[in-house]
């Protein structure tokens, strides 16, 4: 048995952690849970965003199951999902976007893997104000951060069955620091002949998506385009509801939906848990229980094909609830 670390997070998150709880615990997942509430929220009750012993469980049990957490824009305090990845190291965020077959989506051939540089680019969060009207913000590339995410996107392409990976950058205006990225990126593709490498500008990378994304297989890039691109991803598949991800390092690993706390829907009771149930699917293969993993994806498609019990952001008319129970009824057959 293992034990996982759950923070429920702002917004939607207690409503989706509490769905993909419950959808383990019907297909006999083999794990016990540490649960904890963090974000705004808590915050505002205890003075602490996330309690400590929240950030002590994490450190006994190493895997966490995270939900959105509210960050505030253009002030306040720092992304604690930045904060969290930082402190732990968990430098590769990857993102697979696969269309399922089961849903009436844009397109059919989308089976995209995003390896995202996960702890500087303009993520470090340095800014300084020169004067009333000039502001900057720091973009920081290091050879070892860009070597260790390209390296692992490029290892996950050849034990994958992958066929090519694709450098996504702003080379052409960053010369140095997307430079860099890049020339380590054409350095290291020369050690992995068998998978083509082949690098893209940002802006036309969004456009080729949009027209084509059956082209791409493995993306790399660093943080900022990384987040953007996976958006849009997520947007070819059927939307931010069903897009899962996990963020690694040498020691920890936290798993959580790309999408962020949804304070528009929040509490309605219409949240697609998906994108966190297949996070949780990602976190069950890394552990060893790919069948449990399985058993879940299996039941999820059934539902998909049913059209029943599509949640709002699918088109459908499903409650949470309803959703959840016609997963877990599945995974009873
Ligand atoms: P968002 O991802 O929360 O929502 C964007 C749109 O997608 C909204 O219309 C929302 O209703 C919809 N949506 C997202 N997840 C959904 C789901 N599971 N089911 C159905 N519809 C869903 O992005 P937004 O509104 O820009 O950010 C809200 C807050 O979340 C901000 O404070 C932001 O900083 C934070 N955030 C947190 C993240 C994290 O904790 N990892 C990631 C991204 C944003």
């Amino acid at each position: 048995m293992n034990t996982i670390t759950v923070f429920k997070g702002d917004g939607i998150g207690p409503e989706i952690t509490d769905a993909v709880l419950d959808i383990l615990n019907a297909a006999k997942a083999d794990l016990s849970y540490e649960i904890f509430n963090v974000g705004e929220a808590v915050y505002k009750k205890t003075g602490e965003f996330i309690p400590q012993e929240g950030f002590a469980s994490f450190e006994k049990n190493k895997i966490l199951l995270k939900s959105p957490i509210t960050t505030p824009i253009g002030k306040g305090f720092r992304s604690l999902n930045v904060t969290l990845r930082n402190k732990y190291d968990l430098w590769a965020n990857i993102r697979p976007a696969k269309t399922n077959p089961c849903l009436n989506t844009l397109f059919s051939n989308v089976d995209i893997v995003t390896f995202r540089e996960n702890t500087e680019d303009l993520y470090v969060g340095k800014e300084e104000v020169i004067d009333d009207d000039t502001v900057i913000a720091y973009k920081i590339i290091t050879r070892k951060a860009s070597t260790r995410i390209i390296k692992a996107a490029f290892e996950y392409a050849v034990n994958h069955g992958r066929k090519k990976c694709t450098c996504v950058h702003k080379a052409n205006i960053l010369k140095k620091t997307d430079g860099l990225f890049l020339s380590i990126f054409e350095e290291i593709a020369k050690q992995y002949p068998s998978i083509e490498a082949n690098s893209l500008i940002v802006d036309n990378t969004c456009m080729q998506l949009v027209m084509d994304p059956g082209q791409f297989d493995v993306f790399v890039m660093p943080n900022l385009y990384g987040d953007i691109i996976s958006d849009l991803t997520s947007g070819l598949i059927g939307g931010l509801g069903l897009l899962p991800s996990c963020n690694k390092g040498d020691e920890y690993a936290m798993y959580e939906a790309v999408h962020g706390s949804a304070p528009d829907i929040a509490n309605k009771g219409i949240a697609n848990p998906t994108a966190l149930l297949l996070s949780a699917c990602m976190m069950l293969d890394d552990l060893g229980q790919g069948d449990v993993a399985a058993s879940i994806r299996r039941a999820l498609d059934q539902v998909f094909a049913q059209q029943k019990y599509l949640t709002p952001d699918l088109k459908g008319h499903a409650t949470t609830r309803e959703f959840v129970e016609a997963i877990k009824s599945q995974i009873k057959r």
